[in-house]
């Protein structure tokens, strides 16, 4: 007989935790994943000197002093899957179309401030691929003031976006030109130059709660890319509400290649380009 241990999940406790889930960080939680879940908390269960996944639950849901946890359990469950240069079609989109388009519009309202969020950007390598295929443009060189943002809910790829140390696979897609002019080799590892750094920068948080870190009005281009896959129908309209509210009216909204918001939401128009579809707001 094996003898249950101490962080084995019974299925209200899981239907507890997969609850405070999907309503605090907006992701859905498969019941398949009950097991390996109780396995990852077993060490924070240790660390808090709590007895069951229960205990757990009403620490994340109800302790006064909940917030450092909130951060270790959602290092637990983020899938941060990433890499530079990551789904072509839609770069190339960006770069040929989207900042000619936006530089057009800007320069016709004499305003020469661009601001772009990589959303749910994990360790950084989206953000930093679009500020490389920004600076390669040569269209924002002089008195435009360009930045480019990376926020994530998971304070351990921000930390990783913020030191700009990659290797392996991460890079395994970045043309070897760029390679060399916008990193330094560092061991078996490239540093991002300050180049990059100069125009890019990162901070935690929850897209659930987007109007606490961006203005109304504020952004041109979203990128949201391979994230509202693990959110459900209303978290995923609740985000691009949240977006469509950042966004300038003449803003733009980058979702992953099988990411639609067809059923969503009727509040952005697809534009359709060769190989990706890309959304505009309709007008308000
Ligand atoms: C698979 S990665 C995608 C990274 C990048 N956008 C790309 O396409 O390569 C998904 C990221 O979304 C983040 N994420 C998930 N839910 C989030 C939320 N509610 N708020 C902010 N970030 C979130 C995860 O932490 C993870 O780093």
């Amino acid at each position: 007989m094996t003898l249950p241990t101490k962080s084995a999940m019974n299925p209200e406790e899981f239907r507890l935790i997969q609850e405070f889930v999907n309503e605090r960080f907006g992701l859905v939680l498969d019941e398949n994943k009950a097991g390996s879940l109780a396995i990852k908390l077993a060490p924070r269960l240790d660390d808090l000197h709590l007895g069951t996944i229960a205990d757990y639950y009403y620490h994340l849901k109800f302790s006064p002093d909940n917030r450092t946890e909130h951060l270790n359990f959602i290092s637990l469950l983020t899938n941060n899957e990433t890499y530079f240069f990551r789904e072509d079609a839609q770069l190339k989109v960006f770069s040929d179309s989207i900042l000619s388009f936006l530089k057009e519009n800007r320069m016709r309202q004499k305003d020469r401030r661009i601001r772009i969020v990589s959303a749910g950007c994990s360790s950084g390598e989206e953000a930093y691929t679009l500020a490389m295929l920004l600076l390669e443009s040569g269209q924002f060189v002089w008195e435009w003031d360009v930045q480019i943002v990376g926020i994530d809910i998971d304070p351990a790829v921000i930390a990783k976006a913020e030191a700009g140390l990659y290797g392996g696979r991460a890079l395994s897609v970045t043309p070897p030109q760029l390679l060399e002019r916008y990193f330094r080799k560092e061991g078996d590892c490239y540093r991002v130059k300050e180049v990059l750094q100069r125009i890019t920068s990162f901070r935690q948080g929850n897209l659930l709660e987007f109007g606490d870190h961006f203005a109304e009005d504020s952004l041109d281009i979203i990128f949201c890319r391979n994230v509202i896959i693990y959110f459900n129908d209303s978290t995923v309209q609740k985000t691009v509400e949240g977006f469509a509210r950042a966004l300038r009216p003449d803003g733009y909204l980058f979702l992953g290649h099988s990411e639609s918001l067809a059923r969503i939401t009727k509040i952005y128009e697809p534009l359709r380009f060769p190989g990706a579809v890309i959304y505009k707001m309709r007008d308000r």
